[in-house]
Order: structure tokens, then sequence, then C-alpha cells
């Protein structure tokens, strides 16, 4: 695997390559890689001819910078899963190579940046916007490749293609669960035992709500739902939406698409999960 540190450099390489008809696939993380990571670069390796990971903490995404400091970097063990998962190419920069000081950055998202996760992050879709720009318009890929784990950040993410006109078509891979149900995430490791036991009530209330979607109406199935997760010791519930699939709306029986999403506090780590309910 070659590895990169320099916006030049990686474009140079690259440039090459393209020039010589291959298709470039792109992984962007901020690292502490999991199973769920592993599984969009096997993706890029199905569907294109070259394989770019990104591994970045973006900090202009962070609106907490306590979260910002404690999130896990173990860059050693990543690139040794990224090299025995035969990933072509590691771009690995820091802070200083992807901003130069002061910079703005706004785009116009709409209700999108506002909904929930943007509710509880504030800025957050700035940040993450910011940031793959940058990371697009260096490795310019002709796909890219994107966890349906974070759903409202690929439809932001899509948003962002759409306005811009960017060349890229994005992929929405599906989400990675351990076998107890959790949905795997960088934030898991800060999951003491017990936490990880609470935790699972995100899961189980996403399959109780696909089991039970046809039984009856939405609101008082979400009702259902939020009391489930409240009802469990050490969680702080901040939304639990059964949304429109295409606009992250408060969903009717007529939605083409329909995704349930949560987020809460699990001890002092914050977990996000949906489950598609209608596609
Ligand atoms: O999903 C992530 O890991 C990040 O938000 C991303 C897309 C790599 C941007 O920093």
């Amino acid at each position: 695997m070659k590895i990169f540190t320099t916006k030049e450099s990686l474009t140079k390489y690259l440039e090459d390559l393209r020039n010589n008809g291959k298709s470039i696939g792109f992984v962007p993380t901020m690292g502490a890689l999991h199973q769920g990571h592993l599984s969009l670069l096997a993706q890029s390796q199905q569907q294109t001819d070259l394989s770019v990971c990104s591994i970045f903490v973006n900090p202009t995404q962070f609106n907490d910078p306590r979260d910002l400091e404690k999130y896990p970097r173990p860059i050693e063990s990543d690139i040794k899963k990224l090299e025995q998962a035969g990933c072509d190419v590691l771009f690995n920069p820091e802070v200083s190579e992807m901003y130069a000081g002061n910079e703005q950055w706004h785009l116009d998202l709409g209700e999108l940046e506002h909904l929930l996760e943007g509710k509880f992050r504030p800025g957050h879709y700035q940040g993450v916007t910011q940031v793959v720009f940058k990371l697009f318009n260096i490795v310019k890929p002709d796909m890219a490749f994107f966890g349906q784990k974070d759903y409202q950040q690929f439809m932001v993410i899509q948003k962002m293609v759409d306005l811009l006109h960017l060349p890229v078509k994005l992929v929405m891979c599906p989400i990675l669960r351990e076998t107890d149900g959790l949905a795997m995430s960088s934030r898991n490791i800060h999951l003491s035992p017990d936490d990880r036991q609470h935790a699972l009530i995100l899961s189980k209330t996403l399959n109780w709500l696909k089991q039970n979607f046809n039984a009856d109406e939405i609101a008082s199935l979400s009702k259902h739902c939020e009391d489930m997760i409240k009802a469990e010791a050490d969680i702080q519930l901040e939304y639990f939406e059964i949304a429109n699939g295409e606009t992250l709306h408060n969903a009717d029986q007529k939605s083409k698409q329909i995704v349930a999403l949560v987020a809460a506090k699990v001890g002092k780590t914050r977990l996000i999960d949906n489950m598609i309910i209608r596609s």
C-alpha cells in the first residue's frame, strides 16, 4: 500500500493512473477502522480499479473539543488493517496540510443541516462537507463509498455533490453489526461492559419497529420505541424518528421510503443507529 501525507504527492500519483484509464474508488474515514470501514473498502475494490482510503480526524466537524481530543487514533493498527485488506493507497495528512489557517466555508444545505443530528451537533455538517469537498478535489474519485450508519451524512454529501455538480457517484453501503446487534462504530471502544449491554436497546428497538411496522400508526409506534429506549438504564435518548427516507421529515403511511433513526448517549458515549423500514 502506498501512503501519502501531502496533497501534491497524492494528486500527482493518481493523475498518472487516471490518465491510464484506471477508475478510482474512495473511502474517506477518520480512522479507528473496524469491519464496517473494511466493508466499504471491499465495495470499492469490487467496483473500481484502484481504492484510496483516507484517514483524517477532521477538526471542523467536531462541535465538542473534548470529543475531538478523545477521538481514537490507532494509526499503526489502521495501516495494518488496510494493508491486510489490500487497499492500494492511504492518504493520511496532518491538519496543517488540509487547512491553511482561518478558512471560511458555508454551503446552503437547507433543512437537512438542522434536522436530527444537525439539532444536536450544530455546524457538524458544514465541517463534514468542507472536508469531503477538499478530499474529493484531491482524490477526484469516480465513486465514493459511505456507510448507511451515517444516513443523514450520506444525504448531506449527496446534496453537496448535486449542488456543486461534482463528478462522483456516491454509494451507500449497509450497516455492519456485531453478532448481538450493536452497530459497528469507532466510538464503541469507549463503552464500558455495562454500557455495551445497555447500548443493545438501540438495535433491539429498531428491529422491533421493523417487525411491527404494519401493526399500528406511526405516532404510537414512535412513542413505543421512545419508551423502550428510555426504560433502559444509563441511556439518555436524544431523538428517535421515523422519517421519510428521502427528506428526513416525519414519515407518514404514504412515504415511499421510510427510515428510523436514533441517537442516544450511553453512559458518556454518544451513539447513532438507523434501520431502513421501507425502501
Ligand atoms: O464519516 C466519517 O468518518 C467522516 O464524517 C468523514 C466522511 C470521513 C468526513 O470527515
